[in-house]
């Protein structure tokens, strides 16, 4: 998605706006941009493609500009080009950086080249910086406009604009789309995410809906959607720097996978078992628990499977009915009021602007309350949920999400343990989870010692281009975690199934081409799955197949097993998520694609 950094100091800013539109770039991006202001005069460069063209153009023509903002820009309205990348500038004095969609830019656009505006690119944003060149005019100064500007925006949007008669000031604005102001010892900063800015400070204001600002070198004012200058409050960030690196691995998605143990581990401890610490959700947490008889889920891509794991153990181990549905349909119908219901979102970034637009779409009185399973503290759902668990993953770079969902899941199972104290869940069950939560960590150790098996076998996905995932029960879910995950890095078009409906249809798919690639745990389900094996088998389909060794497949010419490790029932979808997140990582290393910016995608999706 769209990055923006901006920076306002008493020291030359291009180094630091660079280094901001680097660590962003594992959002994904098409095109990359820079506007610099020195000695009354706008310099901007823009390119298609990496930041690496933007800062090799830069070094041509080095700025002391003590000003700037810069974007990276994912495609929406017209095609990855210089001219749709920004910053867009008008009347050569003002320029500005979007993120978000302008819903009403087609009528603005209309408007202003009545006035005698030309545009210069296909985008919705060039309409902001055209307004913005409007006010100016009218005598209005840089913060002022800008409001003035907002007032006649629908959509979502984050905003900096920088103007040649303000020559140290930055003004922004946020609706929908995230921003946060940076504060430095004697410099202030502006952008989309504050990994941007961790290399300048740990200090940060996250603006809130309709909120502007405006900063320069030593000074910085917040007004709300209503105009009234407002105060904030900092929050100091305290994760560890070094975990935007790559360490030794030759891709964060791979390091993101080995880190799971850990991770895993840290997550289990977060909630502090053997009893829950129910306070790690929020002060009155315990209180509205008490009163929760159903859970509606809601999410998007990888943590919706997430939720879809949920509803499975919900409902099998506490009896509780368990809804989940993907938000960007949640939030577009309407539904039927659930009294005792928790609706609870799942999310790695918390930014997600589908999820979030569900839970602000909630009626007061639609749900008992909300709460939100996210990876990234302060994130907009963790502030606007009522409760909050925080999984412990640590940032997660890898375009592929990985390590966030695994943790999600045992962010479920606390769920599941704190609602089974008043459910009356089983207490032989219940020891059963701790224990199961205890060892996981090695368990997924066992998997990761399968490495060199599942790379040999991705050797076998060179030539395909489709592949078929099958499980049953709670691995359904899981197959569908797999194949997305196949089809996001190595773009092989991938299904899941659950097995059972195989020949209700995507049977007629299966020939000699067509891998086919089993969750084959040894539990209740698994003579039923090895029949739907067969059916795949005798119609020359290629299986491979992910099954611990007393389920007792055998590998052959056209069966390739890959031996699971045996663990508990309860913990084991996460065992088996790991492998097929290794067969994803290597397959997409033979197709040579880009593992951690897979074409196409975003890692945190804020527009619509
Ligand atoms: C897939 C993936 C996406 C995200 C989805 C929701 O690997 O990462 O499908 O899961 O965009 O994002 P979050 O979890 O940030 O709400």
């Amino acid at each position: 998605m769209c990055g923006i950094v901006g920076a306002t100091a008493k020291r030359p800013v291009s180094e630091i706006l660079l280094a901001g539109l680097h660590s962003l770039e594992y959002r994904g991006y098409d095109s990359a941009g820079v506007a610099l202001l020195h000695n009354d005069e706008l310099f901007v460069s823009k390119h298609q493609g990496k930041v690496a063209i933007l800062e090799a153009a830069l070094q041509k023509q080095p700025s002391p500009s003590h000003i700037g903002i810069a974007h990276t820009r994912w495609a929406t309205h017209g095609v990855p080009s210089a001219e749709n990348a920004h910053p867009h500038v008008s009347n050569n004095r003002v320029a500005i950086v979007h993120n978000g969609i302008i819903e009403n830019h087609d009528q603005l656009r209309k408007g202003l080249q009545a006035q005698g505006f030309e545009f210069v690119s296909q985008t919705d944003s060039e309409v902001i910086v055209h307004l913005l060149s409007v006010e100016l005019h009218k005598g209005s100064d840089l913060d002022s406009a800008l409001g003035a500007v907002v007032e006649q925006l629908d959509g979502a949007y984050a905003i900096a604009a920088i103007d040649i008669a303000h020559p140290d000031r930055i003004a922004a604005a946020r609706h929908g789309s995230p921003l946060v102001l940076g504060i430095g010892f004697g410099e202030y900063f502006v952008a989309s995410d504050p990994l941007a800015l961790r290399q300048v400070t740990n200090r940060f204001i996250y603006l809130e809906e309709g909120d502007r600002v405006s900063i320069t070198p030593d000074h910085y004012q917040i007004w709300d959607k209503t105009a009234a200058s407002v105060t904030r409050p900092v929050v100091e960030l305290k994760d560890k720097l070094d975990q935007a690196s790559k360490g030794d691995f030759d891709h964060f998605m791979l390091k993101e996978i080995y880190e799971q143990p850990r991770v895993l581990a840290e997550t289990t401890s977060f909630a502090g078992l053997p009893t829950v610490d129910e306070s790690i959700f929020g002060a009155n947490a315990s209180e509205i628990f008490d009163r929760v008889d159903a859970i509606q889920i809601v999410a998007c891509g990888t943590s919706y499977h997430a939720g879809m794991v949920a509803k499975y153990w919900f409902e099998s181990h506490l009896g509780m009915p368990c809804n989940v549905e993907v938000a960007s349909e949640f939030r577009y119908r309407l539904r039927a009021k659930r009294p005792n219901t928790l609706l609870l979102t799942i999310s790695q970034s918390g930014e997600t602007a589908d999820s979030l637009a569900a839970l602000r779409d909630a009626a007061p009185d639609e749900f008992l309350a909300s709460l939100v399973i996210a990876n990234v503290d302060n994130s907009a759902l963790v502030r606007e949920s009522d409760l909050v668990f925080l999984t412990q993953a640590g940032p997660e770079i890898g375009v592929a999400s990985t390590k966030a969902f695994t943790t999600q899941l045992v962010g479920v199972l606390i769920l599941l343990l704190a609602f089974g104290r008043r459910k009356g869940m089983d207490s032989g069950f219940q020891a059963q989870l701790l224990q199961a939560l205890r060892t996981l960590p090695d368990d997924v150790e066992a998997v990761l010692v399968q490495r060199a098996r599942i790379e040999a076998v991705s050797e076998r996905f060179i030539q395909k281009h489709h592949a078929l995932f099958l499980g049953r029960g709670v691995y359904y879910p899981i197959a569908l975690e797999g194949s997305l995950k196949l089809k996001e890095i190595s773009y092989i078009h991938a299904e899941a199934y659950p097995a059972g409906e195989l020949k209700h249809g995507p049977l007629a798919l299966v020939d000699e081409e067509m891998p086919v690639i089993a969750v084959a745990p040894n539990d209740e389900l698994l003579e039923k799955l090895r029949s739907n094996l067969e059916e795949v088998r005798s119609r020359g389909g290629e299986l491979y197949v992910f099954a611990p060794q007393e389920a007792n497949f055998e590998s052959s010419d056209r069966v390739h097993v890959i031996n699971m490790p045996h663990c508990d029932a309860i913990t084991s979808p996460i065992t088996y998520t790991v492998a097929l997140q290794l067969l994803s990582y290597y397959v997409a290393i033979q197709k040579g694609t880009d593992v951690d910016k897979p074409r196409n995608l975003a890692k945190s999706v804020t527009v619509e």
